[in-house]
């Protein structure tokens, strides 16, 4: 079938079989190769040039999504604030800039002072949910992440709170819920087993990370989950597999970005996932999932200086932008070449408007809840 009319399928049937999604997915431009490398590099490369998009089923795939997320949200992006609060992280992600066995990483933590200032500074500029992402910090007991999200629902009660902070155990993210937690945000990174061990150390499990995911939503969390585009040894394979997972989860929140190297991490000199990558993914998923919620990531606007607009173009309705204090933002660095490291939380607030309007969307100044979920 060709692709125009697989798009058309996937937004009336919201699913396509695995074979259907590959047309779609592959080529994964930047890791997919590996997989169907041929020895023959002529074959190869007329393989990817048949298998390139044409404009026509470009525009077609994220004007089609766009609509599909105009039917859900209207014209409506929703912010969110993102407090990244600590870079300490007792684990060691092969890809990630901020892994415990990064001695170059200069760490930090914020106060709870800190956090409350950034709420507080936040709320004045019109954010209404606050994301506190850090990596996992043994210092941020349960107790201490209760007591931060109960002082800022305390002070912004029409705010909406989203943690970030990893795979704990049940009793812990049950305790940060009814401490008034309302979101929680947790990639599962890859669905592909042996890909999942590619880029982690044996210490962590695919499963275990799967499994949070679904106590988050037994509890009642609006659960986020995710993957890096592109990220080593990603094979369109391995992308199914994660849409297949995403379809069991019926999670409320999707956040997708290209993998970016970080220079002190083992993956330093493999390519960053595309743009194009990045872009088609985010409409399939819109057209899966109509009415979730899809954030045009940092690393988005990383890899592109238009990436978010380009990622809104294409379906995705949520911005998170910085509201850590300026001087620690240099520090929470994930992969190499992070945008707004530099700018204050009101600069980017302002830019982040301006950035919306020119696709023909507006902000929208409230907590931005999944459509499903009422207040
Ligand atoms: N490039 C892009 N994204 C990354 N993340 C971690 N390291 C990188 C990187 N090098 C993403 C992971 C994680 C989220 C907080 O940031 O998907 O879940
Ligand atoms: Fe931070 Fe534009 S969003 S400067």
């Amino acid at each position: 079938m060709d692709r125009i009319k697989l798009i058309d399928k996937l937004n009336t049937a919201h699913d396509l079989s695995d074979e259907e999604f590959y047309q779609l997915i592959f080529p994964l431009c930047s890791a997919g190769l590996s997989e169907e490398s041929s020895p023959d590099n002529a074959a190869l490369k007329a393989y990817t040039d048949a298998a390139a998009w044409t404009k026509d089923e470009e525009d077609h795939l994220y004007i089609t999504a766009r609509e599909a997320a105009d039917a859900n949200y209207g014209k409506s992006v929703f912010l969110r604030g993102l407090i990244e609060f600590t870079n300490y992280c007792k684990n060691d992600c092969y890809y990630c800039g901020i892994r415990c066995s990064n001695k170059n990483a200069e760490r930090y933590r914020l106060t709870k002072e800190d956090i409350l200032n950034c709420c507080d500074q936040g709320y004045y500029l019109g954010f209404r949910t606050f994301v506190l992402q850090g990596g996992e910090d043994p210092f941020f007991t349960d107790e201490r992440i209760c007591d931060i999200v109960s002082a800022i629902k305390l002070k912004h009660p029409d705010c909406a709170v989203t943690l970030s902070i990893g795979e704990k155990e049940r009793a812990s993210y049950q305790a940060y819920f009814d401490a008034g937690a309302d979101r929680y945000l947790l990639r599962e990174e890859t669905s592909d087993n042996e890909h999942y061990h590619y880029l982690h150390p044996d210490s962590l499990s695919m499963k275990h990370r799967q499994n949070c995911l679904f106590t988050l939503k037994s509890i009642g969390y609006q659960v986020g989950c995710g993957i890096m585009v592109g990220s080593p040894m990603q094979t369109p394979k391995a992308v199914i597999k994660d849409l297949r997972f995403m379809q069991e989860l019926k999670p409320h929140m999707i956040g997708i970005g290209p993998f970016i190297p970080h220079k002190d991490t083992k993956f330093a000199n493999m390519p960053a996932g595309t743009l194009t990558d990045t872009l088609h993914l985010l409409s399939i998923l819109r057209l899966m999932f109509p009415d979730i919620l899809l954030p045009a990531t940092t690393a988005l606007g990383t890899i592109h200086p238009l990436g978010r607009e380009m990622g809104i173009k294409a379906g995705a309705n949520v911005v998170m932008p910085n509201l850590s204090p300026t001087g620690v933002r240099g520090k929470y660095l994930l992969y190499d070449g992070k945008i707004c490291t530099g700018d204050e939380a009101a600069e980017c607030r302002m830019c982040m408007q301006r950035r919306i309007e020119s696709t023909g969307c507006h902000v929208e100044i409230s907590r931005g809840d999944h459509c499903s979920v009422s207040h």
